[in-house]
C-alpha cells in the first residue's frame, strides 16, 4: 500500500538554523582570496546548484574511483556497519542524503529494525526538501528531521534532536576537502554532538600513486574542469562579474608532501577579475593559479589519529577490493 500524503509530511520535518553573527559572508571570503598571495578562492563556491548537479555527474566518471570504491564498501559491509553499534540507531549524516550510499545504509538499518529516523545536514534547505521528500516517499518506516545550515554552525548550536543511539556518517571522503586544522575542529565538534556508545562512520579516500589520483580530478571529457570554472561562472551570477571562465584551465595536481590533491584555475591570459559588487579588481596574469580546493588523501595512521584527537575510539575498518578507500567506524567513550 503507498503511504498517503500526509504521512509523508508527517514524516518530514525541517529545522533552520541560522548563521552565526560576525562569520565572514561568501563575498568577504571570496575577496579576502583573491586579494591574497599565491590568490584562492573559498571551495563551497563549487557547489551552487549548478557545481553540485556537476558534481554528482563526477561521481559517475570512470576516473573518479571515489564515489564506486565507497559504495562498494557500504554494499558488501552495510549490514555489518549498522549492526555494528548497540542499536536501534537513528542515522545522523553531514550532506543532502541524495546519495546511492544513505540509500544503502538506510535499507541496512531498516532491514535491522522496523522504523529508522534520519537527520541529514546541509547548507542547502532546497537540496534536503528535495532529497528527503523522495527518501520518504521510498521508505514507509523512515522519518526525517533535515537541518539546513552549515556543518560547523548545527554541530554547534545545541539544536540536535536526539533519541536513541545515533550513528553519524561523514562519507565521501569530504573530510579531505577540510584544511588539517579545520577538519580536526570538525571532527571534534561532531564527537562532541555524540553520546557515549555513539558511533561516526568517516568514509576517505587513501594515499596511493600520483598518477590515479590526479587523473581522478583530471577527467578526459573535462567535466571536473568545469566543475571548477564553474566557479568563475558563480563569481559571474553573484558578484556582477563578466569574466569569460574559458579564460581559465583546470589544472589538478597531487602534493605528496601534505597529502593533498590540490585543484587551481590557471589563467590562459592577462586578465582583470571585476567584481564590482563586492569592490574586488584583481589583477590575474597569464599563467598565474587561483588554488581553488584541496582534495586530502590519508593513511590508515592518519584516519586513527583524526578520531583519537576527537575522543573517538576506532573500532572497525573496511576497504573495498582494490583498498583505495577506506570506510571507519569511531566509537565515543
Ligand atoms: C566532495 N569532495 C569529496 C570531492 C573530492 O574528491 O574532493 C570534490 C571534487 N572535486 C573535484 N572532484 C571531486
Amino acid at each position: 500500500m503507498q503511504p498517503s500524503l500526509t504521512r509523508i509530511r508527517d514524516r518530514f520535518d525541517i529545522v533552520e538554523v541560522p548563521l552565526i553573527d560576525g562569520k565572514p559572508t561568501l563575498g568577504a571570503e571570496v575577496a579576502a582570496g583573491l586579494r591574497g598571495s599565491p590568490k584562492s578562492l573559498p571551495s563551497k563556491l563549487l557547489y551552487d546548484d549548478v557545481g553540485s548537479a556537476l558534481f554528482d555527474a563526477i561521481t559517475r566518471l570512470p576516473e573518479y574511483y571515489l564515489t564506486r570504491a565507497e559504495s562498494e564498501i557500504l554494499r558488501e559491509s552495510g549490514w555489518e556497519i549498522v549492526r555494528a553499534l548497540d542499536g536501534p540507531v537513528a542515522l545522523l549524516e553531514l550532506g543532502s542524503g541524495s546519495a546511492v550510499k544513505t540509500r544503502i545504509l538506510i535499507e541496512e538499518a531498516l532491514r535491522a529494525q522496523r522504523q529508522v529516523r534520519y537527520s541529514p545536514i546541509d547548507i542547502s534547505a532546497d537540496a534536503l526538501r528535495a532529497s528527503s521528500h523522495a527518501l520518504v516517499e521510498s521508505y514507509h518506516d523512515l522519518a526525517i528531521t533535515a537541518y539546513a545550515g552549515d556543518y560547523f554552525d548545527v554541530l554547534g548550536s545545541g539544536m540536535l534532536q536526539r533519541d536513541g543511539r545515533t550513528l553519524a556518517m561523514l562519507m565521501g571522503s569530504n573530510i579531505g576537502n577540510y584544511e588539517p586544522g579545520a577538519a580536526a575542529r570538525l571532527m571534534r565538534l561532531l564527537a562532541g554532538a555524540l553520546r557515549p556508545g555513539d558511533g561516526l562512520l568517516l568514509g576517505s579516500d587513501l594515499k596511493k600513486d600520483a598518477a590515479t589520483l590526479e587523473r581522478a580530478y583530471d577527467d578526459a571529457i573535462g567535466l571536473t574542469a568545469a566543475f571548477e570554472r564553474n566557479a568563475i561562472a558563480r563569481l559571474n551570477r553573484e558578484f556582477g562579474g563578466g569574466t569569460d571562465p574559458r579564460a581559465f584551465a583546470h589544472l589538478a595536481r597531487y602534493d605528496a608532501q601534505r597529502g593533498s590533491v590540490d585543484s587551481f584555475l590557471v589563467a590562459q591570459h592577462d586578465l582583470r577579475l571585476e567584481l564590482a559588487e563586492i569592490g574586488v579588481y584583481a589583477d590575474v596574469a597569464c599563467g598565474e593559479r587561483i588554488h581553488v580546493e584541496s582534495s586530502y588523501k590519508f593513511s590508515d595512521a592518519q584516519i586513527a589519529q583524526l578520531g583519537s584527537a576527537a575522543g573517538l575510539e576506532r573500532v572497525r575498518t573496511w576497504h573495498d577490493r582494490l583498498a583505495q578507500f577506506s570506510v571507519d567506524l569511531f566509537v565515543r567513550r
